[in-house]
């Protein structure tokens, strides 16, 4: 077994999953202002600080996705982020691309960059202590017209582009074409345009020739659109999520973990749940756990409003979800 596929599957060990905590400035300033705290370096470095700094995540969490600012940042304990998490058997990881902007052949939709200048970011993050990497690309669903086959099939291009180079660099990829919730869609509309973007993204990652057992997909539950009134049930979610990825994802793969996507917390947990009992029964072939930033994250700093005296409060939430959500594993 190579050092990457040890990496990769080590993020998949028993009860454990990933904090996602890799906001971009743009959407942490975002995230903050939701909850009434102001923006600034500071405030996103106590942001940070809130989930890496509680006492006792590593019993529910393998891996930490960090944005780059914060390879290079301290705990209020004057530790690297990178560091304080290696020390307690956590692994950094770090988002790579530099988000998305508008798909110039269809404006309506998304495209992500980053692949300029990638190589030598990937040596600068390995540098700064990063063992794996993450790549969101972004597809919408609207009626029956997006999303197009171009816009998916050039996401999927730079998700396999950064895949290889991400592999080259010694750096775990984690693959995630994130299907958005937005919209009045239908959950056999996601479970269409997921399997479609799956087949696609394996065809191009075989072109790439990319090393499937060292790469993780991450991607979002098969759900109705956040705008249809359609509620799903958990057990509707799980039939519909491991069909489509038994369908489309070869067993290759180091493993499998699902986005919040804009889930409530209960929502993403119960639903995870559901997941995991209908794993068991069904056979899936790659470990699934979860890769969380909101629905981890929502409740905390609902408790901390950015204020010092609500720290404690604030992370015995954090915790109290993080046990819940790991509890869904199992
Ligand atoms: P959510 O869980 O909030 O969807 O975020 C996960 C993520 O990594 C988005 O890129």
């Amino acid at each position: 077994m190579t050092d990457l596929v040890a990496i990769a599957r080590s993020l998949f060990l028993h009860g454990k999953g990933l904090l996602a905590a890799d906001e971009s400035v743009h959407t942490a300033t975002a995230r903050l202002a939701d909850y009434g705290i102001g923006a600034g370096a500071e405030s996103r470095r106590q942001f940070r600080d809130l989930f890496i700094g509680t006492e006792g995540i590593e019993k529910y969490l393998a891996g930490v996705i960090l944005f780059s600012d914060s390879l290079l940042e301290k705990g209020d304990d004057k530790n690297l982020f990178t560091k304080s998490l290696l020390a307690r058997g956590i692994m950094p990881g770090v988002k790579v691309d530099l988000g998305t902007e508008p798909f110039p052949e269809s404006p309506n939709e998304l495209i992500t960059n980053g692949l300029i200048g990638l190589t030598e970011r990937l040596e600068e993050y390995k540098k700064q202590g990063a063992v794996f990497t993450k790549w969101r690309g972004v597809i919408n669903i609207d009626g029956d017209t997006l999303p197009s086959a171009q816009a998916i099939h050039e996401n999927m291009k730079r998700l396999a582009s950064y895949a290889k180079e991400a592999q080259s660099a010694g750096l775990v990829p984690i693959l995630e074409p994130e299907v958005l919730m937005n919209g009045k869609h239908s959950r056999a509309s996601t479970r269409a345009v997921t399997g479609e973007m799956l087949q696609t993204l394996f065809s191009v990652l075989a072109e790439h020739s990319v090393d499937r057992a060292s790469l993780i997909l991450k991607i979002a539950m098969i759900l109705s659109g956040s705008e249809n009134a359609k509620k799903d049930t958990p057990e509707e979610v799980a039939e519909d999520t491991l069909a489509v990825l038994m369908e489309n994802v070869p067993t290759q793969i180091a493993g499998i973990v699902f986005l919040s996507g804009g889930q409530t917390p209960d929502q993403a947990t119960e639903n995870l749940s559901a997941i995991t009992r209908r794993t068991r029964s069904s056979g899936a072939p790659w470990p699934l756990t979860f890769s969380y930033a909101r629905a981890l994250q929502d409740e905390a700093l609902a408790v901390w409003k950015g204020k010092e005296e609500n720290v404690p409060a604030a992370r015995a939430t954090f915790l109290a979800r993080l046990a819940k959500v790991s509890g869904a594993l199992s």
